[in-house]
């Protein structure tokens, strides 16, 4: 064979070797297939019990209402029922045990960062009574007229 078509040929065969040797350092030794088929189970064993140890930063709202109760029956009975209470509290991981108080937020923005109607909105945001914070009530903090546990036009 001709040395123009031998080089390349040499040069691919060389690139294939340095991949499979580079592969045999690179890849963990648990990675592999863990099951029977290979669609979903080509993955690095060790890894699910890296997840299993990630620590989460929320509670949900079930634990918070072990001992807030007046504020968790309000929010159930509330237009806000569908979020959680650390949608404006905050990750309450490690409360009360290390970290004593969550935040209480009670600026304008907590509340319009879900209630700023929006001159174009998707079709699930449209749905959540909009105001505009430039001229709805200005300056005053939500929280003077809306409980955020409760909140109600009748009382607002
Ligand atoms: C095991 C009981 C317990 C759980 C569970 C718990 N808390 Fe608390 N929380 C407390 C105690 C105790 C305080 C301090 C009360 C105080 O000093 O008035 C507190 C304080 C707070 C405060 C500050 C109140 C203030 O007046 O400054 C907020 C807000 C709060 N918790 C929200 C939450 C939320 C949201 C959750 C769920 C993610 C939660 N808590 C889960 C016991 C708990
Ligand atoms: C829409 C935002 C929002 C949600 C959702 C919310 N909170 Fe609050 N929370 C506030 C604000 C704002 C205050 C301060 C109220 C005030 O100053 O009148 C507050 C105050 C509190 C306090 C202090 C005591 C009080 O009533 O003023 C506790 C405890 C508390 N919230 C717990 C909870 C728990 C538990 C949930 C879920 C069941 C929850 N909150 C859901 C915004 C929220
Ligand atoms: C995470 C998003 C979110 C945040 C933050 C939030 N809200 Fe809401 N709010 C909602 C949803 C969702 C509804 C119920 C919409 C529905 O069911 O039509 C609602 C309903 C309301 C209503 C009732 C309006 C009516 O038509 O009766 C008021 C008032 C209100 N919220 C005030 C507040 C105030 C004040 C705050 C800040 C303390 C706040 N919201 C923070 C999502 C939010
Ligand atoms: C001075 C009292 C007051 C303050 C402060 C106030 N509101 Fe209101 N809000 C009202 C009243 C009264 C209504 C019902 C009549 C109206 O729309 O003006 C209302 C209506 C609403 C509605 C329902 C709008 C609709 O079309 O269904 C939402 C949502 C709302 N307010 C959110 C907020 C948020 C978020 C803040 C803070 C950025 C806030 N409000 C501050 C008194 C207040």
């Amino acid at each position: 064979m001709k040395n123009h078509v031998l080089r390349p040929l040499w040069l691919a065969i060389a690139v294939v070797a340095a991949v499979l040797i580079a592969r045999e350092f690179l890849v963990p030794e648990d990675f592999g297939v863990h099951g029977d088929s290979f669609t979903y189970n080509f993955y690095r064993l060790g890894n699910v019990q890296e997840w299993k140890d990630f620590q989460v930063k929320y509670q949900g709202r079930e634990r918070c209402a072990r001992c807030h109760e007046e504020q968790s029956e309000n929010n159930a009975a509330s237009m806000h029922a569908i979020i959680q209470c650390e949608n404006c509290h905050g990750p309450g991981v490690d409360h009360p045990k290390k970290i004593k108080k969550l935040l209480i937020d009670g600026s304008r923005e907590l509340c319009l960062r879900c209630h700023q109607k929006l001159a174009y909105p998707s079709s699930q945001r449209s749905a959540l009574p909009g105001i505009d914070g430039e001229t709805h009530k200005k300056k005053k903090e939500c929280r003077k007229c809306h409980d955020p546990h409760l909140p109600d036009l009748e009382d607002a």
